[in-house]
């Protein structure tokens, strides 16, 4: 067994295959090498500018890593586990590339701040890809909501019918969680987008570097302002984890939505062939695994959340391995929530509401018992908790009769309330009921498209 390379200058063997095992990241962590290589041509380029290492070996370098990144995009690279991580693979092909100027590459560096500055550059990345993910599904939200600006469906609480809402209403509610969940990222990015780079081990160094420089090409608002925190935090990674945790969810409570809805009990919806799926067994069925799994999914990002929170919990500063755990927690993350994402958005544009279902479910459970209630404040002013009483009784009739509201004739209503007039019935039925509710934020069509407007608007 060989020493390692990189640092085995005073070990007499190298590793057991056990300690190997458990060592090794390159199996994961290669998913890094653009920022790496990136962060890597970044330094040499400022070591050569501050005169730290000769401006021909900071070419050497530069050219080097071109072609290594090469290789790798072209699938001819050999990783090594034996190498331990994807730092040590690029550094060591470099050598082989350009012999010893690739021993100068890593003056005042250390893995501890490459590695957090890679990352850093990596999750910048997949922030700015998810909101343009985020937005498609608002976009794939709000065209729906266009189209069912008025389509009466049951809104719920307790999942009991509550009151009639638009359907159009209900998916803005859903335009308007993604709407935070991309401010949430937005603040996610500001944290992540600072350069540990020159942290070093972790006191920093004594070669007179230009952070800033660093920080500047590399894109970052600037640098951090101390060493230890530079290579010992991971907040930033636990920003993005809390913000795809959030967003899951939210997909999460839609994709359980999108399974009540599809199943034959409901009927709301109809999901796409393209979203569906059969059963071996039963010839009938058409089952919306693609919602299930975002509905499992969520667990498992949180559950990458929790994971890091717990790695980072009680760490004493600065780098201590632990951390290398982070990095698959927050790629099954970024992948989960990218799937999700896409998942909702292609079951968002596809399906198909079926409006007469929806219209006949709103009607049931005394809908619009409400309404009754609250012409008889207007009419009649009378007090709301009167007015409650009244429409109870009136309810208890309808239940008896097994009818809906609308069906009560006027003697009825006036057995109850002798003052009720027909123009009652001009607010029981779910039309006038929805068009009613135009107070701002409210589910009123009218209102309905106007936010439908505010948000082509936005995301256009
Ligand atoms: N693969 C390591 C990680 O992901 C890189 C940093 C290693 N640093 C060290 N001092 N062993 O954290």
């Amino acid at each position: 067994m060989t020493t390692n390379k990189m640092w085995g200058g005073r070990f007499a063997r190298g590793p057991a295959g056990i300690m190997e095992q458990i060592n090794v990241s390159i199996d994961f962590d290669r998913r890094l090498y653009a920022q790496d290589i990136a962060a890597s041509k970044v330094h040499a380029r400022m070591l050569a500018s501050r005169g730290i290492i000769a401006q021909s070996d900071a070419e050497a370098i530069n050219n080097g890593l071109d072609q290594i990144k090469a290789e790798i995009e072209h699938g001819t690279f050999t990783f090594s586990r034996a190498l331990e991580d994807i730092h040590m693979n690029v550094e060591a092909r470099l050598r082989e590339l350009i012999g010893d100027a690739a021993g100068r590459l890593h003056t005042a560096r250390s893995r501890n701040d490459q590695v957090a500055t890679d990352f850093r550059l990596w999750i910048r990345d997949e922030i700015d890809s998810l909101d343009a993910g985020l937005k498609a599904f608002q976009r794939a939200l709000v065209a729906k909501a266009a189209t069912h600006a008025a389509t009466v469906m049951p809104g719920f609480t307790h999942l009991q019918t509550a009151q009639p809402v638009t359907f159009g209403h209900h998916l803005l509610a859903y335009v308007e969680m993604a709407g935070r969940d991309r401010a949430r990222f937005a603040g996610a990015r500001r944290t992540v987008n600072e350069s540990s780079l020159g942290s070093a081990a972790l006191a920093g160094t004594s070669f007179p570097i230009d952070r800033e420089q660093t920080a500047r090409e590399l894109g970052f608002a600037g640098a951090m302002r101390n060493s230890l925190d530079g290579v010992s935090s991971r907040d930033f990674a636990l920003e993005f984890l809390s913000a795809c945790a959030i967003m899951a969810t939210h997909l999460s409570r839609l994709a359980e939505e999108i399974v009540l809805w599809s199943s034959p009990a409901f009927r709301f919806i109809r999901l796409s062939d393209a979203f569906s799926t059969g059963s071996s067994i039963m010839p009938q069925k058409r089952n919306p695994d693609a919602a299930e799994l975002v509905r499992a999914k969520c667990a498992r990002i949180t559950g990458d959340l929790v994971t890091l929170l717990g790695v980072m919990k009680g760490l004493p500063l600065a780098y201590a391995k632990d951390m290398q755990e982070d990095k698959q927690a927050v790629f099954d993350a970024a992948d989960s929530s990218a799937l999700s994402l896409a998942a909702m958005t292609g079951m968002i544009e596809d399906l198909q509401a079926d409006e007469a279902a929806m219209r006949s479910a709103a009607g049931d459970g005394f809908s619009t018992a409400t309404d009754i209630a609250d012409w008889i404040v207007r009419v009649l002013k009378k007090p709301f908790r009167e007015a409650h009483h009244l429409t109870g009784q009136i309810v208890a009739i309808a239940e008896e009769r097994n009818c809906r509201l609308e069906d009560l004739s006027l003697g009825e209503l006036q057995s109850v309330e002798p003052g009720i007039t027909a123009d009652i019935q001009s607010v029981l039925t779910l039309d006038a009921s929805v068009a009613s509710r135009t107070s701002f934020g409210g589910t009123a069509p009218e209102n309905v498209k106007k936010q439908v407007h505010y948000w082509q608007e936005q995301l256009k």
